[in-house]
């Protein structure tokens, strides 16, 4: 569900919708606008603000009851210290509609003062990320018991050119976050690799791209044996999905965007301890990502082209499974030692990275859900960032930073290559402990000598397994924002 959001512009105290949700700051001031609501209030606001029961924090919430002819119900939300103001925008939007979400209001409107094209933008992404909900498998309550959902929300803004732009852009960049959260919060049996090619189709039918589905026999034929030995376990058919977007129809050369899109990893042979494994589902965020953004590329209709590659498998123990001590060939030709089945992730990418080639791609961006030591350095608050190339580094950590996904640097020197070194084939696939997120950014680099590329490690950032405030815990939407910002930075 994405809000329906409408301009509008009297005076606050006037609205007549049941919720008005007022962004305030740490500072002491009162705008003209939140001063003549405070007045038609009985000063509760101006109150709340002196005695300190509402500060302006970051995160911060207070409920007031509204005035007599304009809302019912007030609610505060604090922006913090601000020194990203569109963030802090983008924040306190989210948080005052998934508050206005669990109340039950169907309708809000919102002020945060005056907002130029960017913070509209972010406004309604927070908007409509704070409202998302996965209910799809839920039965619903007997009507009687059943809650509104926040359904309509209209910003207090002027109405102008800019402000259509950043409401258009906003909703395009919702619906992409909203699609990507879908399909990573979807269980396995049902968000399965034909799932993910059926959508990757109906998005491609919607934006008039091209779109190429190949399933194993393709593959045998390509010889992607590195792919194919991680979907050896599985009888369902692995799927290689290409989203082609063609925004600047020039031929200039594009960006590719590659997903790992494991609807489910067990391990394999390798099989992962039962705890938690259930989470496990989100191993196709990176898939999820790249079809989210692609959907939000074409509803924005960037001036620039863009290819969306996904590999979707699922990795299973069974008869038939791949093994440790198995050495396959990759699509590339380089030979790989199976030393851990659950090092399947860089598998599935080192046969995407080295098919996409043929595109010529001005720079590869790869995301994907690779390793479990990134949350060991970065926690859930920074992706993990490795390239080679440092312009390209600064280019990707700055998009992270507008669209509100920070990511932070992790070497990729060649010293690391040691770790996976093998006794029987060109590498092993995995390191072991040590830098266990820089050898698998290394095993990935053997599959794009020559490229300009630039790996995302999104395990700790693509989903959260506690409530994150703005969000609930599940999907996040990362890293369809990274990836959307760093294409319109390049777009012309
Ligand atoms: N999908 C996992 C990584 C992961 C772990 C994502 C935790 C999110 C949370 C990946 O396929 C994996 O299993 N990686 C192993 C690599 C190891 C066997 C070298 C890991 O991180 O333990
Ligand atoms: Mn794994
Ligand atoms: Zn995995």
């Amino acid at each position: 569900m994405n809000p329906t959001i409408s301009f509008g512009r009297v005076s606050l105290s006037a609205y007549k919708a049941p919720l008005l949700a007022v962004a305030l700051g740490d500072d002491a001031d009162l705008s003209d606008e939140v001063r003549e609501l405070d007045g038609a209030m009985g000063g509760a606001i101006s109150r709340a603000k002196d005695s300190r029961d509402f500060r302006g924090a970051r995160d911060e919430t207070l409920w007031l009851s509204g005035s007599a002819k304009g809302p019912r119900m007030v609610l505060l939300v604090g922006l913090g210290a601000v020194s990203d103001r569109t963030g802090a925008l983008r924040r306190a939007a989210a948080i005052a509609s998934r508050q206005a979400n669990k109340l039950g209001v169907s309708e809000m409107t919102w002020h945060g003062g005056d907002l130029n094209e960017r913070e509209i933008e972010a406004v309604v992404l927070g908007l409509s990320a704070g409202a998302w909900d996965y209910t799809e498998t839920k039965t619903l309550p007997p009507e009687n018991e059943r809650r509104a959902q926040l359904s309509a929300v209209s910003i207090a803004a002027a109405d102008s050119a800019a402000g259509q732009r950043g409401l258009a852009n906003g909703l395009a960049l919702a619906e992409g976050h909203s699609l990507a959260r879908r399909l990573a919060m979807m269980p396995g049996n049902l968000c399965t690799p034909d799932y993910l090619a059926e959508t990757a189709r109906e998005i491609a039918g919607r934006h008039g791209m091209e779109v190429t589905v190949w399933g194993r026999t393709e593959m045998q034929e390509e010889g992607m044996g590195s792919f194919l030995a991680v979907a050896q376990g599985t009888p369902q058919d692995p799927k290689l999905v290409v989203l082609k977007y063609d925004g600047a129809r020039n031929g200039s050369a594009p960006i590719v965007l590659v997903g790992k899109g494991l609807c489910f990893d067990s391990g394999g042979i390798s099989i992962k301890p039962p705890q938690n494994m259930e989470l496990m589902k989100f191993d196709m965020c990176g898939a999820a990502g790249v079809l989210g953004a692609l959907d939000a590329i074409g509803r924005m209709k960037l001036d620039v082209n863009v290819i969306g590659v996904i590999g979707a498998t699922t990795n299973m123990p069974s008869g038939t499974a791949f093994k440790p001590g198995d050495v396959v060939r990759s699509h590339l030709g380089k030979y790989i030692e199976v030393v851990n089945t659950d090092a399947e992730g860089r598998m599935v990418l080192a046969d995407l990275l080295s098919y996409v080639r043929r595109f010529n791609p001005a720079v590869t961006v790869d995301a994907a859900t690779l390793t479990g030591a990134v949350v060991i350095a970065l926690g859930h608050t920074a992706t993990g960032v490795f390239s080679s190339d440092d312009a390209l580094t600064t280019e990707v950590l700055d998009a992270g930073k507008r669209a509100g996904e920070p990511g932070w640097p992790l070497p990729l020197w060649d010293e690391y290559k040691e770790l996976i070194k093998s006794d029987v084939a060109d590498m092993k696939n995995a390191g072991g402990r040590a830098a266990g997120s820089t050898s698998a950014a290394m095993f990935l680099k053997e599959f794009t000598e020559g490229m300009p590329w630039i790996h995302l490690d999104i395990a700790g950032t693509a989903y959260s397994e506690t409530d994150l405030v703005a969000l609930p815990k599940g999907p996040t939407g990362v890293p369809v924002g990274t990836f959307v910002e760093f294409v319109r930075g390049r777009a012309s």
